[in-house]
């Protein structure tokens, strides 16, 4: 059965969803404070054998399949010296992996849960790295300022995925590139095709990884049941689990029986 309340949070008025989600995720932010959660994505692992693993500081380590999925997405384009933009930064984990690694001249992350920009801004010194408030459905920069658009697991608390791919389209600089990843129900991917189809922009490569999103799952299952038995109160565990999709969850169900899927696309401008 797929899950009743990712569905329920999709298909309700953009103005409802955006305020729901937008409360669940300072609601988050400020429920836990500590920096050792910095990442709030499902994960990526590489299926091919011949991909050697992700070369990783040992202190990432513990972060390991979060950080490969920002690595999946982020690598569709060369960053080096280029300028970067995230929407949907959250905690700032994944903006701070591509200042460092990917070297990018400088990255901004943008989220509208301001506890989320105050957390990032607090966690990650980074020289290249800013986080900022801001609307994915209005982005605060001007015409052809950026590079890159980078967004991964952010698009689904969207109002409105037309006016969000047409923003991005908007900041893009002639030729720059959009490289996104996220989750939709079956029935929610003919809609989205057409949000991407009216931006105008040219689509490189499009990839489904709902099985390297749901190996990622499995492999982290066990450390996220250790920290909801530690970190997360008895009335709140329920909803939490299906939030991050462990693997009793629904969530987690329908994506492995193909009624909700992960998919990762590239753009030019
Ligand atoms: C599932 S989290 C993913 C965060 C991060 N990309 C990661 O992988 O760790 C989704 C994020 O999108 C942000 N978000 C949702 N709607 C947004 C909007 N309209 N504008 C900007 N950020 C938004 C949320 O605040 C949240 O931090």
């Amino acid at each position: 059965m797929i899950t009743k309340i990712f569905v329920f949070l999709l298909g309700l008025s953009p103005n409802v969803k955006r305020s729901l989600w937008r409360w669940l995720y300072e609601f988050w932010a400020n429920y836990y404070q500590k920096p050792d959660w910095k990442f709030m994505n499902y994960g990526f692992v590489s299926l091919e054998p011949e991909v050697s693993p992700l070369d990783l500081a040992e202190e990432d380590e513990d972060d390991r399949y979060f950080i490969q999925l920002y690595h999946h997405v982020a690598t569709a384009v060369d960053l080096k010296g280029k300028q970067v933009l995230e929407v949907g930064s959250g905690r700032g984990g994944g903006a701070a992996y591509v200042a460092r690694y990917l070297k990018p001249n400088r990255i901004v992350g943008l989220d509208f849960a301001d506890n989320n920009i105050r957390f990032a801004r607090q966690t990650y010194p980074v020289p290249n790295l800013s986080f900022q408030q801001g609307d994915a459905e209005a982005l605060p920069f001007e015409n052809d300022t950026f590079d890159v658009v980078l967004n991964v697991e952010s698009s689904h608390c969207y109002g409105s995925m037309e006016q969000f791919v047409q923003e991005v389209s908007r900041v893009l600089k002639p030729g720059g590139i959009f490289s996104w990843a996220d989750l939709r129900t079956l029935d929610q991917v003919a809609a989205l095709q057409q949000s991407f189809e009216h931006s105008g922009l040219k689509p490189i490569k499009t990839t489904e990884i709902t099985h390297n999103v749901l190996r990622a799952l499995e492999l982290m299952n066990e450390r996220k049941q250790t920290f909801i038995r530690i970190n997360i109160s008895p009335f709140l565990k329920e909803g939490f689990k299906e939030w991050v999709a462990m693997k009793d969850s629904q969530l987690y169900e329908a994506l492995q029986t193909g009624q909700a899927v992960y998919l990762s696309y590239v753009f030019e401008k």
